[in-house]
């Protein structure tokens, strides 16, 4: 009756020096091509860097704090474009005809495309791969970027792949995965939109600032989205962000989606998508040699760029 998933991650593909998961062949330039509206709002990241975190923030911002429409399950209104879904339920499941990927996983560029502005629209591609009029700056599309410690972003996303990818490796495997450069071009990601940060359609915001002082970086984001928070509705935001009331709240923390895995026996791990929610626990949970291995490649590839953590 085990249905558990347990290739991890088959193939790979190199688009413009990028290395990419092969399924990205099948939409890449559809994605290129892809019409821009002024009035978009693009969220950009490198996996686990508090991507849903941020994306929350920039919605009800810009949704003049409309906490009823944002019980909609996050994915909806603030789709994923390079999306691919791990299974077909139609094919892994088929005794479940009910059961059937919504268009927003299934083809996720047709459902963006046919969004009613103002479209919210979540990446994870890096900067180089995002639709050409988005880099061309043909439009006043605004993107807000988010960063993290590479150390912490490996331990959530090692977490991750447990939970939602049927990554069945040890930490220490995955460390090694992870500073692998031509595996994993993390601070090229990051630099890529550092490199923009200064554009007037850029925002580039780090988790760690988050953590620290989420009220201002929810009162820079309103101002770079235009919008005018009072100081009561910054701290009812502030509220409805916090870790505790994200990780209780179903439109944001995927539980709906791990469910259905559980249910039906998709994947064999255990642990929520809101996990600890902290800066740090990657460094604790590392080996010296590992913290070494770190540590000398930020160095090396943040080295002059002015960005550290
Ligand atoms: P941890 O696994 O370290 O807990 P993404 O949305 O890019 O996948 O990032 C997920 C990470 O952001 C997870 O990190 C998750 O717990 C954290 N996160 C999500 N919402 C958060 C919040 N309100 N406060 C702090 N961390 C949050």
């Amino acid at each position: 009756n085990k249905r558990f998933v347990t290739s991890f991650r088959n193939g790979y593909i190199k688009a413009n020096n990028v290395v990419l998961p092969v399924y990205f062949k099948k939409f890449g330039q559809r994605i290129q091509d892809m019409e821009i509206r002024d009035d978009d709002i693009w969220v950009c990241s490198y996996p686990k860097t508090g991507t849903t975190w941020c994306q929350e923030m920039t919605w009800c911002i810009a949704n003049d704090l409309d906490f009823e429409g944002a019980k909609q399950f996050l994915p909806e209104r603030f789709p994923f474009l390079d999306h691919t879904p791990l299974f077909d339920y139609e094919k892994v499941l088929p005794e479940k005809p009910d059961l059937k990927l919504p268009l927003y996983v299934s083809d996720s560029i047709t459902f963006i495309n046919e969004l009613k502005s103002p479209r919210f629209i979540k990446t994870h591609l890096p900067y180089k791969l995002l639709p050409k009029k988005l880099r061309d700056q043909s439009t006043k599309a605004k993107i807000v970027y988010v960063a993290r410690n590479p150390k912490d972003t490996c331990l959530s996303y090692f977490h991750h792949c447990c939970l939602l990818e049927g990554y069945t490796g040890n930490f220490e495997d995955f460390c090694k995965l992870f500073t692998s450069d031509s595996r994993n071009p993390f601070f090229d990601h990051i630099l890529g939109y550092w490199n923009r940060k200064d554009d007037s359609q850029v925002l580039f915001l780090k988790y760690e600032d988050m953590k620290q002082d989420l009220r201002t970086v929810i009162r820079q984001t309103a101002q770079f989205l235009g919008k005018d928070l009072a100081d009561d509705q910054v701290l009812v935001l502030e509220d409805h962000l916090s870790f505790e009331s994200m990780k209780n709240n179903r439109a944001v923390n995927y539980e709906p989606v791990i469910e259905i895995n559980k249910t039906h026996n998709l994947i064999d791990a255990n642990g929520t998508f809101m996990r600890s929610g902290t800066v740090g626990g990657g460094k604790q949970k590392m080996s010296p040699e590992f913290i070494k291995v770190f540590d000398e490649w930020e160095e090396k590839c943040l080295g002059k760029s002015g960005l550290k953590f």
